[in-house]
């Protein structure tokens, strides 16, 4: 099955990028000449996604008209002989772009949930506005071709991209409990745990923001309505899946930076140098 649509929950108000983020989406931070979330969508396009659908929140409107056409500078572009640039520009308009608002940031599964009646295929890509994986191919390209070969399951299955993250800094992840480590960076995930303390810890690999969910996780989210939290977590369904629902996890390869901070911010704009 070749992945078609994704979804990206940008609509979280950034606290720890604050005050930047009171006025300009941290996704539109420059790495290079382009902003965080270009890179997003060109992680998507090298996986064949063709449709993309934004969840934001009012503010962050910036966000999708990087991607509108402009033609009034598209002419100006050719006229000037800058065609590369045009190229750039240009390649975008083979992506169908779409934008639901998030009303109020009820947690990331809230986000996706709001996209759930733009949802038609049977599985969907999800890539949260923070992680990029810096190597020979993108953390979305190496989950892909690890789902392709995953075998066909009547409620769909799902991957999560994980990194081996170190002990004293699981508290700050979704880790996940695998069956019998192979060796194989494919792994079959058989419990989840947001955010443990170190010594409760059933592993040390994180999921890192990126993820196939299957359609059928859309009929969870709502009923994880009235749960011990306000929040709708992604990861809170997941768990809820996992007694009817495949999961695997692949451990990606490349270097992961969390641009969602000033600190990992710097360090990716020093390995783009
Ligand atoms: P984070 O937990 O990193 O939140 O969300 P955040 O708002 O980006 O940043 P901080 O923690 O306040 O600094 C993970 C992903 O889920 C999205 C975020 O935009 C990010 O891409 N998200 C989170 C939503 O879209 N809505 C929410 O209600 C929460």
């Amino acid at each position: 099955m070749q992945l078609k649509q994704a979804i990206l929950p940008i609509a979280g108000l950034g606290t720890r990028f604050l005050p930047w983020t009171k006025v300009v989406p941290k996704e539109l931070l420059p790495l290079g000449n382009q902003p965080i979330i270009a890179l997003l969508v060109d992680e998507c396009m090298s996986a064949g996604i063709t449709d993309i659908c934004f969840v934001i929140s009012h503010g962050k409107e910036l966000i999708p008209q990087y991607f509108y056409e402009n033609p009034a500078l598209e002419e100006e572009l050719k006229k000037r002989g800058k065609l590369e640039m045009l190229k750039q520009l240009q390649k975008y308009d083979a992506v169908n772009f779409h934008i639901v608002y998030q009303e109020e940031q009820l947690g990331d599964g809230h986000a996706i949930m709001q996209a759930t009646d733009w949802v038609s295929s049977d599985a969907v890509a999800i890539l949260f506005g923070d992680d990029l994986i810096m190597g020979k191919k993108t953390g979305l390209e190496q989950l892909a071709d690890a789902y392709e070969k995953l075998p066909k399951e009547k409620n769909g299955s799902a991957i999560l991209c994980l990194e081996n993250v170190p002990k004293e800094l699981v508290s700050k992840y979704g880790i996940v409990d695998i069956e019998k480590d192979s060796g194989d960076r494919l792994k079959r995930v058989k419990g989840l745990v947001e955010k443990p303390k170190p010594e409760l810890a059933p592993s040390t690999l994180g999921i890192v923001g990126k993820y196939i969910i299957p359609k059928s996780t859309f009929e969870v989210f709502p009923q994880l309505n009235g749960d011990h939290h306000t929040e709708i977590r992604l990861i809170d369904a997941l768990i809820r899946q996992l007694p009817t629902t495949p999961i695997y996890g692949y451990e990606v390869e490349g270097t992961r930076v969390d641009t969602g901070t000033p600190e990992g911010y710097k360090k990716a704009v020093q390995m783009m140098g």
